[in-house]
């Protein structure tokens, strides 16, 4: 493209190198689920886009998942992990209360030279990971890093109730962010907001300070993942809307410069609507929720990995990550890839 796109940056840019994603073997069908609770293929498809999501086994945990999307980033990078500096797990189905689930995919790369944190920023954790490394890979702190989104939300899943459990799936994905001083813009401009007054819409109470393990739960339930579904809704298609908005006017920009939106995949009618009142033609929205469902923070890369692979999107391309989520939480990174 010819247009000069501004956005924000200091003398470093933060480009993505490599792009990967893993998710389990195991899938669960909406006829698979019609038989678990009282629903139908139909329902869902019409109501969300949703076909199949991917379900982790028991062995199966948010580090190896986390392990096996960065490996694949790693190698679309021809990075080794040994070089890697800063290795940020966006989660909220971290292996254990701590140490943090990035600890154990350090170990598992034998990243010996990153520091390492999760965030836990719900379905916009991977959005806000990319933000936070552009400002240190922009700031000159470290020269590279790994954001990976990493979920096993069917853990945390209540399999008797039906308005959420139709919704969510397992899976990873990965990117790697290096410092380029050749021209190169990478990450232009990232975006973060949140309503904590809105934190009821969607919670799981349970494994915190809150409700500590040895006090017994006032509702058995609250260990379970709980959505206000029409409240998420519309709070997701305008919070989308306004934070595209955003990113074009800060970088000068119009839809017709934006090759693809890459947003988190929380309901196809979500994205759809949102598309439909930003004019984003079809062709520059990409889908694949009918074959993950809702993967929180593990969504956008792995929308990301497939849509790169498959060359829906090529190096030059300018693309909008766009994530909302529990918190409530948002935010978007526009990327010359
Ligand atoms: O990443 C952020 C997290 N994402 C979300 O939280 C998702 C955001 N919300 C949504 O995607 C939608 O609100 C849902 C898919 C969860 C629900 O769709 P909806 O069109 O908002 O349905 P609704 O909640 O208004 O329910 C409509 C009807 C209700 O029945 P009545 O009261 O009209 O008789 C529900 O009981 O559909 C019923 N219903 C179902 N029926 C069949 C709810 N879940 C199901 C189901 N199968 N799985």
């Amino acid at each position: 493209m010819n247009k000069e796109v501004k956005g924000r940056g200091g003398c470093y840019r933060a480009v993505i190198t490599g792009y990967g994603s893993f998710a389990p073997a195991k899938k669960l069908t909406n006829e698979e689920l019609a038989k678990m609770v009282d629903t139908s293929d139909e329902w869902i498809t019409t109501r969300t886009g949703i076909k199949v999501r991917h379900i982790t086994t028991e062995d199966e945990t948010t580090a190896y998942l986390a392990t096996e999307a960065a490996k694949r980033a790693l190698v679309e990078a021809k990075l080794d992990a040994g070089e890697v500096e800063l290795i940020i797990v966006a989660t909220i189905t971290p292996e254990m209360v701590f140490p943090s689930t990035a600890s154990f995919v350090q170990r598992s790369l034998q990243a010996r030279k990153a520091w390492v944190f999760d965030l836990a920023a719900a379905c916009s954790g991977f959005v806000y990971g990319v933000s936070i490394v552009q400002q240190f890979i922009e700031g000159g702190r470290v020269k590279n890093a790994i954001v990976i989104g990493a979920e096993t939300l069917t853990k945390i899943t209540n399999w008797s109730d039906r308005t959420s459990c139709i919704l969510f799936g397992d899976g990873a994905g990965a990117v790697v962010l290096e410092r380029a001083e050749d021209g190169r813009k990478g990450v232009i401009y990232s975006t973060m907001s949140s309503d904590g007054d809105r934190w009821e819409a969607l919670n799981c109470q349970a494994y915190g300070s809150l409700h500590p393990p040895d006090k017994e739960l006032d509702d058995p339930k609250k260990i379970y993942m709980e959505i206000k579904g029409r409240e998420v809704y519309q709070q997701a298609v305008r919070r989308i809307i306004e934070t595209v908005m955003e990113c074009l006017e800060w970088c000068g920009v119009t839809i017709d410069d934006i090759a693809m939106v890459i947003s988190h995949q929380m309901n196809a009618r979500i994205i759809e609507s949102a598309a439909k009142r930003l004019k984003l033609p079809n062709e520059k929205v990409f889908l694949n929720i009918a074959e993950y469902g809702n993967t929180s923070a593990a969504s956008v890369p792995i929308a990301f990995d497939e849509c790169a692979r498959s060359g829906k999107i090529k190096r030059g391309d300018i693309i909008i990550f766009v994530a909302f989520g529990a918190g409530l939480t948002w935010g978007a990174n526009v990327i010359e890839f």
